[in-house]
Protein backbone atom coordinates (compact mmCIF):
# COMPACT_ATOMS: atom_id res chain seq x y z
CA UNK A 1 0.00 0.00 0.00
CA UNK A 2 1.48 3.59 -0.83
CA UNK A 3 2.38 5.77 2.23
CA UNK A 4 -0.68 8.38 2.69
CA UNK A 5 -1.01 11.58 4.60
CA UNK A 6 -2.62 11.83 7.23
CA UNK A 7 -6.66 12.96 7.18
CA UNK A 8 -6.77 16.89 8.33
CA UNK A 9 -5.88 19.86 7.15
CA UNK A 10 -2.98 20.20 4.88
CA UNK A 11 0.21 21.85 6.09
CA UNK A 12 0.95 24.97 5.27
CA UNK A 13 3.23 25.93 2.92
CA UNK A 14 5.25 28.06 4.69
CA UNK A 15 5.64 26.32 7.96
CA UNK A 16 3.69 28.27 9.91
CA UNK A 17 2.91 26.26 13.22
CA UNK A 18 -0.66 26.53 15.43
CA UNK A 19 -0.17 28.66 18.46
CA UNK A 20 -0.67 26.05 20.72
CA UNK A 21 2.78 24.64 19.83
CA UNK A 22 4.81 27.88 20.32
CA UNK A 23 3.37 27.94 23.80
CA UNK A 24 5.86 28.00 26.63
CA UNK A 25 8.49 28.15 23.59
CA UNK A 26 11.37 29.40 24.98
CA UNK A 27 11.25 27.78 28.48
CA UNK A 28 10.92 24.37 27.82
CA UNK A 29 14.13 22.34 26.48
CA UNK A 30 14.84 22.69 22.78
CA UNK A 31 14.92 19.84 20.71
CA UNK A 32 15.46 18.88 16.94
CA UNK A 33 14.56 15.62 15.50
CA UNK A 34 16.22 15.50 11.60
CA UNK A 35 14.75 11.84 10.01
CA UNK A 36 16.79 10.54 7.55
CA UNK A 37 14.69 8.30 5.66
CA UNK A 38 16.75 5.33 4.17
CA UNK A 39 17.92 2.10 4.85
CA UNK A 40 19.88 0.05 2.60
CA UNK A 41 17.62 -3.22 3.53
CA UNK A 42 13.67 -2.92 4.82
CA UNK A 43 13.85 -5.70 8.07
CA UNK A 44 10.65 -7.04 8.02
CA UNK A 45 9.04 -5.66 11.48
CA UNK A 46 10.01 -1.96 10.65
CA UNK A 47 7.22 0.19 9.98
CA UNK A 48 9.50 3.18 10.37
CA UNK A 49 8.71 5.96 7.82
CA UNK A 50 12.14 4.59 5.77
CA UNK A 51 13.25 3.38 1.52
CA UNK A 52 15.37 1.80 0.45
CA UNK A 53 16.94 3.05 -3.07
CA UNK A 54 14.84 -0.32 -4.73
CA UNK A 55 11.89 0.65 -3.45
CA UNK A 56 12.33 5.03 -4.44
CA UNK A 57 13.93 3.50 -7.51
CA UNK A 58 15.65 5.61 -10.43
CA UNK A 59 15.00 9.23 -10.59
CA UNK A 60 13.25 9.58 -7.45
CA UNK A 61 15.01 11.84 -4.87
CA UNK A 62 17.34 10.10 -2.86
CA UNK A 63 19.96 9.92 0.05
CA UNK A 64 22.47 12.26 -3.02
CA UNK A 65 20.42 15.43 -2.40
CA UNK A 66 18.67 15.09 1.23
CA UNK A 67 20.80 17.09 3.21
CA UNK A 68 19.78 20.16 0.97
CA UNK A 69 16.04 19.66 1.28
CA UNK A 70 16.46 18.68 5.17
CA UNK A 71 18.12 22.67 5.18
CA UNK A 72 15.43 24.11 3.28
CA UNK A 73 13.42 22.42 6.05
CA UNK A 74 15.68 24.05 8.81
CA UNK A 75 15.06 27.38 6.79
CA UNK A 76 11.13 27.13 7.21
CA UNK A 77 11.25 26.02 10.83
CA UNK A 78 13.73 29.24 11.54
CA UNK A 79 11.14 31.27 9.89
CA UNK A 80 8.39 30.17 12.24
CA UNK A 81 10.10 29.81 15.41
CA UNK A 82 10.82 32.58 18.21
CA UNK A 83 14.57 32.87 18.23
CA UNK A 84 14.14 32.09 22.17
CA UNK A 85 16.99 29.68 23.10
CA UNK A 86 19.60 27.42 21.50
CA UNK A 87 19.65 24.41 20.73
CA UNK A 88 19.50 21.74 23.65
CA UNK A 89 19.78 18.27 21.72
CA UNK A 90 19.54 17.13 18.21
CA UNK A 91 18.42 14.16 16.93
CA UNK A 92 18.87 12.23 13.64
CA UNK A 93 17.20 9.65 13.46
CA UNK A 94 16.02 7.05 10.77
CA UNK A 95 15.83 5.20 8.95
CA UNK A 96 19.62 4.98 8.67
CA UNK A 97 21.03 8.45 8.94
CA UNK A 98 24.98 7.09 9.00
CA UNK A 99 24.01 5.87 5.26
CA UNK A 100 24.63 9.63 4.25
CA UNK A 101 27.83 10.76 4.31
CA UNK A 102 29.46 11.85 7.40
CA UNK A 103 29.89 15.82 5.69
CA UNK A 104 25.96 15.65 5.51
CA UNK A 105 25.30 15.05 8.84
CA UNK A 106 27.86 17.66 10.17
CA UNK A 107 26.71 19.73 7.68
CA UNK A 108 23.16 19.67 8.79
CA UNK A 109 24.17 20.13 12.61
CA UNK A 110 26.38 23.21 11.31
CA UNK A 111 23.38 24.53 9.83
CA UNK A 112 21.29 24.24 13.05
CA UNK A 113 23.92 26.01 14.96
CA UNK A 114 23.62 28.85 12.16
CA UNK A 115 20.52 29.06 12.62
CA UNK A 116 19.51 28.23 16.21
CA UNK A 117 22.38 28.14 18.50
CA UNK A 118 23.32 25.15 20.11
CA UNK A 119 24.05 25.09 24.02
CA UNK A 120 27.78 24.52 25.01
CA UNK A 121 26.70 21.21 26.24
CA UNK A 122 24.09 19.89 23.59
CA UNK A 123 23.76 16.34 23.31
CA UNK A 124 23.84 15.36 19.58
CA UNK A 125 22.86 12.26 18.37
CA UNK A 126 22.70 9.73 15.39
CA UNK A 127 21.17 6.38 14.80
CA UNK A 128 23.13 3.80 13.25
CA UNK A 129 22.93 0.47 12.14
CA UNK A 130 26.57 -1.35 13.13
CA UNK A 131 27.41 -2.10 9.39
CA UNK A 132 26.56 0.92 8.39
CA UNK A 133 29.86 3.13 10.46
CA UNK A 134 33.64 3.23 10.15
CA UNK A 135 36.44 4.38 12.28
CA UNK A 136 37.19 6.96 10.05
CA UNK A 137 33.68 8.05 9.90
CA UNK A 138 32.52 8.09 13.60
CA UNK A 139 35.88 10.24 13.73
CA UNK A 140 34.55 12.67 11.56
CA UNK A 141 31.34 12.70 13.13
CA UNK A 142 33.16 13.30 16.61
CA UNK A 143 35.19 16.22 15.18
CA UNK A 144 32.30 17.97 13.38
CA UNK A 145 30.14 17.80 17.12
CA UNK A 146 28.39 15.31 17.04
CA UNK A 147 28.37 13.55 21.04
CA UNK A 148 26.64 9.96 21.16
CA UNK A 149 25.47 7.34 18.54
CA UNK A 150 22.97 4.76 18.71
CA UNK A 151 23.66 1.55 17.59
CA UNK A 152 20.82 -1.36 16.26
CA UNK A 153 22.47 -4.26 17.99
CA UNK A 154 18.95 -6.07 18.70
CA UNK A 155 20.33 -9.50 19.20
CA UNK A 156 23.56 -11.00 19.67
CA UNK A 157 21.94 -14.44 18.95
CA UNK A 158 22.58 -15.14 14.78
CA UNK A 159 19.27 -17.01 14.71
CA UNK A 160 17.24 -14.52 16.00
CA UNK A 161 18.84 -11.52 13.65
CA UNK A 162 18.45 -13.64 11.29
CA UNK A 163 14.42 -13.74 11.77
CA UNK A 164 14.47 -9.97 12.67
CA UNK A 165 16.28 -9.76 8.57
CA UNK A 166 19.41 -7.79 9.87
CA UNK A 167 22.33 -7.25 7.71
CA UNK A 168 25.20 -7.43 10.44
CA UNK A 169 26.94 -9.80 12.13
CA UNK A 170 26.97 -10.48 16.11
CA UNK A 171 30.43 -9.04 16.06
CA UNK A 172 30.40 -6.16 14.32
CA UNK A 173 28.53 -4.62 17.34
CA UNK A 174 31.57 -4.78 19.31
CA UNK A 175 33.80 -3.37 16.72
CA UNK A 176 31.11 -0.42 16.31
CA UNK A 177 31.36 0.15 19.92
CA UNK A 178 34.77 0.26 20.53
CA UNK A 179 34.81 2.65 17.39
CA UNK A 180 32.58 4.76 18.66
CA UNK A 181 34.40 5.10 22.09
CA UNK A 182 37.60 5.48 20.55
CA UNK A 183 36.34 8.59 18.82
CA UNK A 184 35.29 9.81 22.01
CA UNK A 185 31.43 9.31 21.53
CA UNK A 186 28.74 8.21 23.97
CA UNK A 187 27.13 4.97 22.90
CA UNK A 188 24.06 3.43 23.01
CA UNK A 189 22.39 -0.02 21.98
CA UNK A 190 19.02 -0.98 20.69
CA UNK A 191 18.42 -4.28 21.50
CA UNK A 192 14.77 -5.95 20.72
CA UNK A 193 13.41 -8.83 22.70
CA UNK A 194 10.43 -11.21 21.97
CA UNK A 195 11.11 -12.38 18.32
CA UNK A 196 9.46 -15.64 17.43
CA UNK A 197 11.90 -18.46 17.92
CA UNK A 198 13.96 -16.54 20.44
CA UNK A 199 14.23 -18.49 23.95
CA UNK A 200 14.74 -16.94 27.25
CA UNK A 201 18.01 -18.00 27.18
CA UNK A 202 18.87 -16.27 23.53
CA UNK A 203 17.82 -13.34 25.85
CA UNK A 204 20.02 -13.73 28.78
CA UNK A 205 23.05 -13.92 25.99
CA UNK A 206 22.38 -10.99 24.34
CA UNK A 207 21.52 -9.21 27.64
CA UNK A 208 24.89 -10.22 28.86
CA UNK A 209 26.07 -9.23 25.16
CA UNK A 210 25.17 -6.07 25.69
CA UNK A 211 26.09 -5.46 29.38
CA UNK A 212 29.50 -6.29 28.53
CA UNK A 213 29.90 -3.88 25.87
CA UNK A 214 29.60 -1.25 28.57
CA UNK A 215 27.17 1.09 26.76
CA UNK A 216 26.31 4.47 28.11
CA UNK A 217 22.30 3.41 27.52
CA UNK A 218 20.49 0.37 26.99
CA UNK A 219 17.29 0.48 25.38
CA UNK A 220 15.29 -2.81 25.08
CA UNK A 221 12.07 -2.84 22.80
CA UNK A 222 9.07 -4.95 22.96
CA UNK A 223 8.90 -6.61 19.04
CA UNK A 224 5.85 -4.75 18.01
CA UNK A 225 4.54 -6.74 14.97
CA UNK A 226 3.40 -4.05 12.69
CA UNK A 227 0.39 -4.54 10.27
CA UNK A 228 1.35 -4.52 7.10
CA UNK A 229 4.80 -5.48 7.66
CA UNK A 230 6.78 -8.85 6.22
CA UNK A 231 6.80 -9.73 9.70
CA UNK A 232 3.20 -9.30 10.36
CA UNK A 233 2.55 -11.69 7.17
CA UNK A 234 4.48 -14.82 8.67
CA UNK A 235 3.32 -14.63 11.52
CA UNK A 236 -0.33 -14.29 10.71
CA UNK A 237 -0.70 -15.16 6.58
CA UNK A 238 -1.83 -11.65 5.59
CA UNK A 239 -0.12 -9.79 2.56
CA UNK A 240 3.05 -7.74 3.30
CA UNK A 241 2.49 -3.53 1.92
CA UNK A 242 6.17 -3.45 2.84
C1 LIG B 1 13.99 3.09 13.57
S1 LIG B 1 15.31 2.16 14.13
C2 LIG B 1 16.68 3.10 13.58
C3 LIG B 1 18.01 2.49 13.92
C4 LIG B 1 18.71 1.71 12.84
N1 LIG B 1 18.13 1.86 11.56
C5 LIG B 1 18.75 0.23 13.18
O1 LIG B 1 17.74 -0.42 12.95
O2 LIG B 1 19.76 -0.24 13.64
C6 LIG B 1 15.33 2.46 15.88
C7 LIG B 1 15.06 1.25 16.71
O3 LIG B 1 13.68 0.96 16.69
C8 LIG B 1 13.51 -0.38 17.08
N2 LIG B 1 12.38 -0.93 16.33
C9 LIG B 1 12.06 -0.69 15.05
N3 LIG B 1 10.93 -1.38 14.71
C10 LIG B 1 10.53 -2.04 15.83
C11 LIG B 1 9.44 -2.93 16.13
N4 LIG B 1 8.54 -3.27 15.21
N5 LIG B 1 9.36 -3.43 17.39
C12 LIG B 1 10.28 -3.08 18.33
N6 LIG B 1 11.33 -2.28 18.10
C13 LIG B 1 11.45 -1.76 16.86
C14 LIG B 1 14.84 -1.10 16.80
O4 LIG B 1 15.41 -1.55 18.02
C15 LIG B 1 15.70 -0.02 16.20
O5 LIG B 1 17.04 -0.11 16.63
S1 LIG C 1 14.93 -1.30 11.89
FE1 LIG C 1 16.41 0.23 11.25
S2 LIG C 1 17.56 -0.74 9.54
FE2 LIG C 1 15.73 -1.93 9.84
S3 LIG C 1 14.30 -1.07 8.34
FE3 LIG C 1 13.87 -0.08 10.33
S4 LIG C 1 15.06 1.76 10.29
FE4 LIG C 1 15.88 0.45 8.65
Amino acid sequence: MPSALPDGEPAPADGTLPAAALEGFGERPFGIYVHVPYCSVRCGYCDFNTYTARELGPGAGGSDTYAATAAAELDLAAGVLPAARPVDTVFFGGGTPTLLPATDLVGLLTGIRDRFGLAVDAEVTTEANPDSITPAYLEALAEGGVTRVSIGMQSAVPHVLRTLDRTHDPAGVAVAVAAATAAGLQVSVDLIYGTPGESLADWRRSLDAAVALAPDHVSAYALVVEDGTRLAARAGGGAADR
